[in-house]
């Protein structure tokens, strides 16, 4: 009786011993994710969400919002003159385009939703009283975007990220893909003949051994995502504070989505070797997506002017530091079998022909393209190796990784895809490749020393053909430059000032006129 007494406390004291250590290790494993968030609410995104829902819905009135920085009346007087010479200017110069904005907005709920984003809500509306902003345009010509009423305007709206060699490039990409494929027409569930060309020169270009074909980047992502659970058998992705990946839940936690973030989704700090700890010690994360162009504001969202409060902005690209953290990140999911995704849907094709993989000198699993590779039609691609990109198991006939689209490599997505591949080895798009980023550093440099030269309180900032402008004075009111702008002739997306996107195109005598 007292043997067994004792063999019960034994095992009571062994069984409380097994439960201590994984409590411990429990607790270890979420103080170590804890830390390796970061600091900002944009690493906390539960919190974020509560705070958003916090925040009260406020404008301010005529005699605030000319002084929200507490300048004196004088002052104030000045701004509202200037305010309304200016909408009265922009109204002038473009009545049509404006009209047309305001008949559409009421029933297109995105219009509705980017022309609310692009000042501090604060201020939107009263300004809206004074100031519309329209959202069409009626041609393109070289780096030059036309408005209804027959405005010229620099376009630096980049078409969000997909006019890399200028519109006139992808307007005969498509005529060409349009001839290309009309033999075939929209048939859709097997290939037009160039497919095989494509996924030749995708392999090649990404170092990659497989290609699949979706129709926009979400999807590629979506699908990159699914292929990394389904080989490695785990749940959870890493993604990093500020990066965009689409607006598919997993990869958009956080305000924008009315989802609570998924406890399969880690958002952690990107540079950062606390996340690196995490990587190595965890044992159910599939794979990591890494967004390069976070690279110039790491841990940083989109610079728009919606979130220029108090007027200052960061943005700073160390090229070598980053290839540096890309080539850490490497060894960690190499080590661990995690598959290290590199999305480059929006900078596929910018800095290099071989991409962000080329530029910052690494080799992912799995590699997410789109915008512009559909030489201007809409396209997302996957490109991976072999052991990544496989969707089913040859020993269990049952357990497949399913993924289709009905208008996935269509005909004339496909032939002008290879139109646009084709074009990327001429001489005129491998010099352009050649000179670009000692020309953009070049230009950057000039501008800067013109608007030092001018005394004025902006400068640029950026990676290659992406630039912020950057606020030297903090104020209140920086956002009012997008306006400015507008009036002046040139062309932002709604993100304004934060995203100015050239095409390598442009030539000396479209940018001197910047
Ligand atoms: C890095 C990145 N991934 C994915 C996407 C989503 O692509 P799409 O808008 O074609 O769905 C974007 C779009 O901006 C992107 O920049």
């Amino acid at each position: 009786m007292e043997d067994m007494e004792s063999i019960m406390t034994i095992a009571l004291w062994g069984l409380t011993g097994v439960l201590g250590i994984a409590l411990a290790m429990k607790v270890t494993e979420r103080l170590q994710l804890s830390f390796a968030k970061h600091p900002s609410l944009g690493g906390h995104l539960r919190m974020a969400k509560r705070v958003a829902k916090w925040i009260p819905g406020y404008s301010y009135a005529q005699d605030k919002w000319f002084t929200a920085d507490g300048a004196p009346q004088a002052i104030a007087d000045q701004r509202r003159t200037a305010l309304a010479d200016l909408g009265q200017a922009l109204q002038s110069k473009s009545p049509q385009t404006l009209a047309q904005t305001q008949a559409t907005k009421p029933m297109v709920s995105d219009m509705q939703l980017t022309s609310q984003y692009r000042v501090p809500f604060q201020f939107r509306n009263l300004l809206a009283q004074f100031i519309q902003t329209g959202s069409f345009w009626s041609a393109s010509e070289g780096a030059w975007l036309t408005d209804m009423d027959g405005n010229p305007f620099i376009d630096v709206t980049g078409s969000y990220g997909v006019n890399l060699f200028g519109m006139d490039f992808y307007k005969s990409c498509i005529q060409e893909g349009v001839a290309m494929a009309e033999k075939l027409g929209p048939v859709l569930g097997s290939y037009h003949p160039c497919v095989l060309d494509n996924v030749k020169q995708l392999c090649e270009i990404s170092g990659q051994e497989e290609v699949s074909f979706h129709m926009s980047g979400t999807e590629a992502v979506m699908q990159a995502v699914r292929l990394a659970r389904y080989h490695t058998q785990k749940r959870k992705l890493v993604r990093f504070t500020g990066a965009y990946h689409g607006w598919w839940d997993d990869v958009q936690p956080g305000p924008g989505n009315p989802m609570p973030p998924s406890s399969d989704s880690l958002t952690l700090n990107e540079m950062h070797p606390n996340t690196l700890r995490v990587l190595r010690n965890r044992n159910d994360i599939a794979c990591v997506l890494v967004n390069p162009l976070q690279a110039m504001h790491v841990n940083k969202a989109a610079p728009t002017d919606s979130t220029l409060v108090d007027g200052s902005r960061q943005v700073h690209f160390d090229r070598q530091a980053y290839a540096q953290w890309l080539a850490e990140l490497r060894k960690v999911c190499t080590d661990k079998g995690i598959a290290l995704i590199m999305d480059e849907v929006f900078l596929g094709f910018r800095l290099a022909e071989g991409g962000a993989q080329a530029y910052f000198h690494v080799k992912a699993d799995l590699v997410t393209y789109g915008k512009t590779l559909g030489g201007g039609l809409p396209v997302g691609v996957v490109c991976g190796q072999s052991r990544w990109m496989k969707r089913f198991n040859d020993k269990n006939p049952g357990d497949i990784c399913f993924a289709r689209g009905t208008f996935n490599a269509h005909p004339y997505v496909m032939a002008t895809m290879n139109v646009f591949l084709n074009r990327l080895k001429t001489s005129e798009v491998q010099n352009l490749y050649a000179n670009a980023t000692a020309l953009w550093q070049q230009r950057q440099n000039q501008l800067n020393h013109a608007l030092k030269a001018a005394d004025l309180p902006v400068r640029v900032a950026g990676m290659e053909t992406i630039w912020s402008v950057l606020y030297d004075k903090p104020s209140r009111y920086n956002w009012m430059f997008q306006y400015y702008l507008r009036k002046h002739g040139i062309a932002l997306s709604w993100v304004g000032s934060g995203r100015m996107i050239f095409s390598l195109a442009m030539d000396e005598s479209v940018f001197d006129l910047f």
